[in-house]
């Protein structure tokens, strides 16, 4: 292992730490030296696959192990226990949304990376998705003037929800407005501004959820008018999932999981003209960031703050949602 590779211990290795695990075998000088999961089938399966060593707690990975970093993929609830240990070995910390279960969590977390000089990063695959961050630069080139709106639904049907931690508040935080639109309204505040204002509307289609929302629209607003509408729901069938950007020179639409190509126009255009898609997916280039971050090459883009502001907008959201 060269002296530049980072060495990286995975705590969590189900559905999203697997998608994470296959990431790594794309990016450069990281290294999966050690996976952590209560479920010891688990940990084993997913070592054995990457040549790491597998653990059943956070607490025997570092008696055994010299890890530079972690990388957070347990259900919300675990996230400030886990961190915390990690950023008081000094390690620092990607971790996936959202960045806790509730703000004081997140807060705790934040001051805690903040005291100890580590970076904490929060996992915002979107930010890193090659239409996304075309989009972002065609807004910072002014091409689409000022950017007045924003639409962002992702409304994929979650099968078997009701039987999983995703609607059991104490783990989660809240129903999909916790679990999908804090994507949304950090892609909100990376495209359009910080979130000065937020309504919401809640809805619980299957009741056999229990007690969180699986249906949700929130509007969001910068201090000065700029406005969003943010739609989530894990039980409507398929739809248009999309990021809208309004401008008073141009529009743009990037698509996710529905065969449309993601596009813009502006007022000096006679037709759509298609975003550049090429580049690594979400998470080869979410986690290449944090690694090059790690490493001194470059500053961290999204960071535990970006985490604690999307959460502090959804208790906001909760506190006047009606529904
Ligand atoms: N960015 C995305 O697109 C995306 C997608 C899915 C999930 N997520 C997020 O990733 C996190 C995990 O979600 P998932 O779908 O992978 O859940 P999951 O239930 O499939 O996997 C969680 C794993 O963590 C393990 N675990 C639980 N508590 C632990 C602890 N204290 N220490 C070690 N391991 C522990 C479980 O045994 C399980 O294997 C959540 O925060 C979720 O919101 C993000």
């Amino acid at each position: 292992m060269s002296s530049h590779t980072l060495r990286v211990g995975l705590i969590g290795a189900g559905g999203i730490g697997r998608t994470h695990l296959a990431s790594y075998e794309r990016v450069r000088e990281a290294q999966i030296v050690a996976i952590v999961d209560i479920d010891e089938e688990t940990a084993r399966t997913a070592a054995q696959r990457v040549g790491a060593q597998a653990f059943r707690d956070v607490e025997q990975m570092l008696h055994h192990v010299e890890v530079d970093a972690v990388d957070i993929c347990t259900p919300p609830s675990a996230h400030l226990e886990v961190a915390s240990l990690a950023i008081e070995h000094g390690l620092h910390v990607l971790c996936e949304k959202p960045l806790a279960h509730q703000p004081n969590a997140a807060r705790q977390m934040v001051r805690a990376a903040e005291e100890k000089g580590v970076k904490l990063m929060t996992a915002f695959c979107h930010r890193f998705h090659p239409p996304i961050v075309a989009l972002k630069r065609l807004i910072e080139s002014g091409e689409l003037g000022e950017v007045v709106m924003f639409r962002n639904r992702f409304a994929v049907p979650l099968k078997g929800v009701e039987e999983r931690w995703f609607s059991d508040k104490e783990v989660a935080g809240g129903g999909v407005l916790m679990d999908t639109s804090v994507h949304s309204i950090d892609l909100f505040r990376f495209l359009v501004g910080e979130v000065a204002r937020v309504q919401a509307v809640t809805r619980q289609t299957n009741p056999a959820i229990g007690e969180v929302e699986d249906t949700a629209i929130a509007l969001l607003s910068t201090a000065d008018n700029r406005m969003g509408v943010v739609e989530a729901s894990w039980v409507l069938a398929a739809g248009f999932n999309v990021v809208e950007v309004y401008g008073t020179e141009g529009a743009a639409m990037v698509h996710y999981w529905d065969g449309f190509k993601s596009r813009y126009k502006t007022n000096k255009m006679d037709d759509w003209q298609p975003l550049d898609e090429s580049g690594p997916d979400r998470f080869a280039g979410e986690i290449q960031h944090f690694v090059d971050a790690c490493l001194g090459r470059t500053e961290l883009q999204v960071t535990g703050y970006d985490g604690l502001r999307a959460v502090e907008i959804v208790y906001e959201a909760y506190a006047i949602a009606t529904g």
